[in-house]
């Protein structure tokens, strides 16, 4: 006899491979807008620098809660700026962690000190505040905490440190754009905070971009004048500097996003990513072997798009 029923065999589901990273879909979103903003700068010959650079720069030290942003070409440039301004020099040692991108330390020996690393937390893979202390020497001039995928590092110890050593600290912000720290923002802590706009960033540029921030209105004034071949005022130089401003078209493009990013403490990778809509597929590679723990009061917008979802708080 048969075994068959009426009901037809169950399907199989269907699966669909999602980019890891999608910039092509979000970048579609807001396609018109860009364009229009491409055109417009075009048209004005208006290629570095200018009111929009001016007027984003102000919008976003405002979002960080600090008194000024000075736009850059890269994080990478926004890093080695801010050693510069606060008077890195050779034969100076800036600590700073092994568990970061390589421009975290490639822009400390390009401001020509020598790097001196302490470890990161097991936890949560930022700086070791207990390990800080002991890596201090009669050499060490600053700390460099790195924000690492969105969360900010353990701050009040690091700064306890420093202030007891007369220390400077700049915060590696490059992945932590509007992330929190009880009440302070990321790259409000320190004397100095540098962020990256690259591509793939939660608030990415179209090209390279970097920014500092911070409220120190000496070290601002000499970052911009870094930017500006040492001038002040046009053809006035007064520092040895070099160039590595914003572009129109990279900071409109930006500017865009920030509309999307503007809207508070919700996850950024997960608007941008468009996480909650469609679930990356992960495989064994892509996919992190341990999430990291998130540090008590902090905000986190985790920079991956494994981690927004997969967020473990404590
Ligand atoms: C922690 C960290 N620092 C610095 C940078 C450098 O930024 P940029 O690529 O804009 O030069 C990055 C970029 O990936 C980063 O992740």
């Amino acid at each position: 006899m048969s075994t068959k029923t009426s009901e037809s065999p169950a399907k199989a589901p269907v699966r669909e491979a999602i980019p890891f990273l999608d910039l092509v879909t979000q970048h579609l979103e807001l396609e018109g807008e860009l364009l229009t903003v491409f055109r417009s700068a075009l048209r004005a010959a208006a290629f570095v620098g200018g009111a929009e650079v001016a007027a984003f720069e102000s919008e976003f030290a405002a979002f960080c809660t600090t008194s000024d942003a000075v736009g850059l070409g890269s994080g990478t440039d926004a890093l080695r700026f801010a050693y510069l301004a606060v008077g890195v020099e050779s034969g100076d040692e800036v600590i700073t962690v092994p568990n970061t991108f390589i421009a975290t330390t490639e822009s400390i020996s390009q401001a020509g000190a020598s790097i001196k690393f302490v470890d990161v937390s097991e936890g949560t893979f930022t700086m070791d505040p207990s390990a800080l202390e002991s890596a201090i020497t009669p050499r060490t001039v600053g700390i460099v905490p790195v924000h690492l995928y969105g969360q900010v590092a353990d701050m009040d110890p690091i700064m306890r440190v420093a202030e007891r050593h007369g220390l400077w600290v700049i915060e590696d912000a490059a992945q932590a754009h509007g992330a929190r720290y009880r009440d302070k923002q990321a790259g409000s802590i320190g004397v100095l905070g540098a962020f990256s706009f690259y591509p793939g960033k939660n608030l990415g540029a179209c090209g390279e971009a970097g920014a500092v921030v911070g409220s120190d209105r000496a070290f601002l004034d000499r970052v911009r004048k870094l930017r500006e071949h040492g001038q002040a005022k046009k053809y006035f130089t007064t520092w040895k500097g070099t160039t590595g401003g914003w572009t129109q078209f990279r900071l409109r493009s930006f500017a865009s996003s920030y509309d999307i990013f503007a809207i508070g403490t919700r996850p950024v990778g997960a608007l941008r990513f468009g996480i909650g809509r469609r679930l990356p597929t992960y495989t064994k590679s892509n996919y992190p072997s341990r999430l990291p723990i998130r540090i008590l009061s902090t905000i986190c917008l985790w920079s991956r798009p494994s981690d927004a979802i997969n967020s473990r708080p404590t």
